[in-house]
């Protein structure tokens, strides 16, 4: 065999093993490692090269082509496996990344509304759905809106020290009145009175506040600070059996069954007469439990007509116009429908009874 005929044999042969090699590359780092051992300085086709000078030199063009043709062919083979492997790892990355966007999230532990914010808003809903606007007053209240205008008198023993939080060197706009924490919402019914008069308005008026209070008291009963709703209506010839009326409505609607109500003849100064309410005990059905003492009853808020003291006190006829009123104690209310044995779990912040009692019901 010639000379020149062995070394387009040895092309030949390196030109199939390269390219056998090229196609069985799976990896770009691997046909860059092809690329240099048939390509490279050293590399194979070089090698070749070396014996084309041992060539005559008539023969040397003819195998420079070929070796040229070679060195092309593997250059082309090189690119485009290049190209084809790059697809790929391109296509791998995006199978490695997918994102199944219709899995549901995942999610953190969720927040509630506090169980007396939950009452609140529930006993405010009840009122706003008979028709009752929804009315606030400061907490930071003075005398005259806590108690004057609601017919306590000075020496009434709801102004004792052991009640009221007065606040220390601080007195209202105009320096006349001493301030307090207000200790009940009934100051809500004169200011919404009179905000309603101001304004040109004519009764009826029938209106719910909800609110937060303080009394100087702690005990498994009391804290220093509850919330109340206040809710009252006025209106010509409004009568006992209106109050009656809406008292049984909205207790029934609260603790979402029948229950059965009692007035109890009490005192309040800002309401005349005045009945204390009890509602059939909702644990025992009226049989007599631990909680209802025995009695069957269970004393649910206190309430009355409007005092005409009260009416006159913002401007209102007391002669042409007449009103009830109640007010009702908030955690109280939410510990008989929810079961919940002691006010303080309310305000402990535990947040194994805060989680349970925040379940959306
Ligand atoms: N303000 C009274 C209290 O806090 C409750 C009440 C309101 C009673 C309205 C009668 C009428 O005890």
């Amino acid at each position: 065999m010639s000379e020149i005929d062995a070394l387009k044999l040895q092309l030949e042969s390196l030109q199939s093993e390269a390219l056998a090699a090229f196609s069985a590359a799976d990896s770009l780092n691997d046909l860059q490692a092809l690329r240099v051992s048939y390509l490279g300085k050293k590399g194979a086709l070089t090698e070749v090269l070396k014996g084309v000078g041992k060539l005559p030199p008539e023969d040397r063009p003819v195998i420079g082509k070929f070796v040229n043709q070679t060195k092309q062919a593997l250059a082309a083979a090189l690119d485009a496996t290049e190209a084809e492997l790059a697809v790929k790892a391109k296509s791998a990355r995006i199978e490695s990344e997918k994102v199944d966007v219709s899995l549901p999230g995942r999610s953190g532990p969720k927040g509630a509304l506090h169980p007396v914010q939950q009452g609140l808003d529930e006993l405010t809903a009840i009122f706003v759905q008979m028709g009752f606007d929804v009315a606030e007053g400061p907490e930071i209240e003075d005398e005259f809106h806590n108690f004057d205008a609601l017919n306590i008198p000075p020496e009434h023993p709801a102004r004792a020290m052991h009640d009221t939080f007065f606040i220390k060197d601080m007195r209202n706009a105009d320096g006349t009145e001493p301030m307090l924490l207000r200790t009940h919402t009934s100051p809500v019914q004169i200011r919404a009175m009179k905000r309603f008069l101001a304004e040109g308005g004519e009764p009826p008026l029938a209106v719910v506040a909800p609110g937060r209070v303080y009394r100087c008291d702690y005990d498994v009963t009391h804290s220093p600070m509850f919330h109340q709703v206040e809710v009252f209506k006025v209106d010509h010839d409004v009568s006992l059996s209106h109050l009656k009326g809406v008292l049984q409505y909205f207790l029934s609607a609260y603790f979402e069954k029948d229950v059965a109500i009692r007035l109890r003849p009490h005192y309040f100064p800002f309401t005349e007469p005045s009945a204390e309410v009890d509602i059939g005990c909702v644990f025992c059905a009226g049989k007599g439990c631990r909680i209802c003492k025995g009695s069957g009853w269970i004393e649910v808020l206190g309430s009355g007509m409007i005092h005409p003291n009260v009416l006159k006190s913002v401007g209102i006829d007391a002669g042409e116009f007449s009103g009830f009123a109640f007010g009702l104690g908030v955690e109280r209310m939410v510990m008989l429908k929810q079961g919940i044995p002691d006010l303080r779990l309310f305000f402990e912040n535990d947040v194994r009874f805060l989680s349970r009692m925040g379940v959306a019901k």
